[in-house]
């Protein structure tokens, strides 16, 4: 007689393949059920967003994503803030001053999307080409943004818009 391990009938193989079948199924019932106890994707999208501006340097910018929207926040130079400045709004086709559309001068923060037709313009990137006011260009159709992001050439009908947010510290932004 040998003392062989017993090889598991079909029958306990079936009822083995079931139960582990159960469990991997018990766990992947279990996660929708995960899912719905946290903030929904809708509710996380429209919560505030905080960005700690410290890391962004004078002449650099970042893109952050809220409401499904970028957000083109740009840390101007005392050059670039003295531009913005030196427009008269009376010639502009969406009249307004840089003032009204910053909080602090050093911080433009604006939505990239294009009042035209909704492309997000270039000009975040170093090597990005900026239009020919030195903010963004929108090459959809070719649409020139200044460095208060206000729309200069092209046909874009309106500036770049100014999300809701304000200044919780120094260094640190709440959009919404
Ligand atoms: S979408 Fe930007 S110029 Fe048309």
């Amino acid at each position: 007689m040998t003392d062989r391990p017993k090889q598991p009938s079909r029958r306990n193989f079936l009822f083995l393949t079931a139960g582990a079948m159960g469990t991997v199924g018990a766990g992947m019932a279990a996660l929708p059920l995960i899912r719905a106890m946290g903030p929904s994707r809708t509710e996380r999208a429209a919560a505030p967003l905080e960005v700690d501006l410290s890391p962004i340097a004078p002449g650099q910018a970042i893109t952050v994503f809220w409401r499904g929207k970028p957000i083109f926040i740009r840390h101007r130079t005392e050059e670039e803030i003295a531009r913005a400045r030196d427009v008269d709004p009376a010639t502009l086709r969406d009249p307004q001053s840089d003032s009204e559309r910053v909080h602090k001068d050093a911080w433009l923060i604006v939505i990239g999307v294009c009042t035209h037709f909704g492309c997000i313009p270039r000009g975040q990137k170093p090597a990005d080409r900026k239009g020919d006011y030195g903010g963004w260009f929108c090459s959809c159709h070719g649409s020139h943004f200044d460095i208060s992001g206000r729309i200069r050439k092209g046909p874009a009908p309106k500036n770049l818009s100014v999300p809701d947010y304000v200044f919780i510290d120094e260094d640190r932004i709440k959009l919404g």
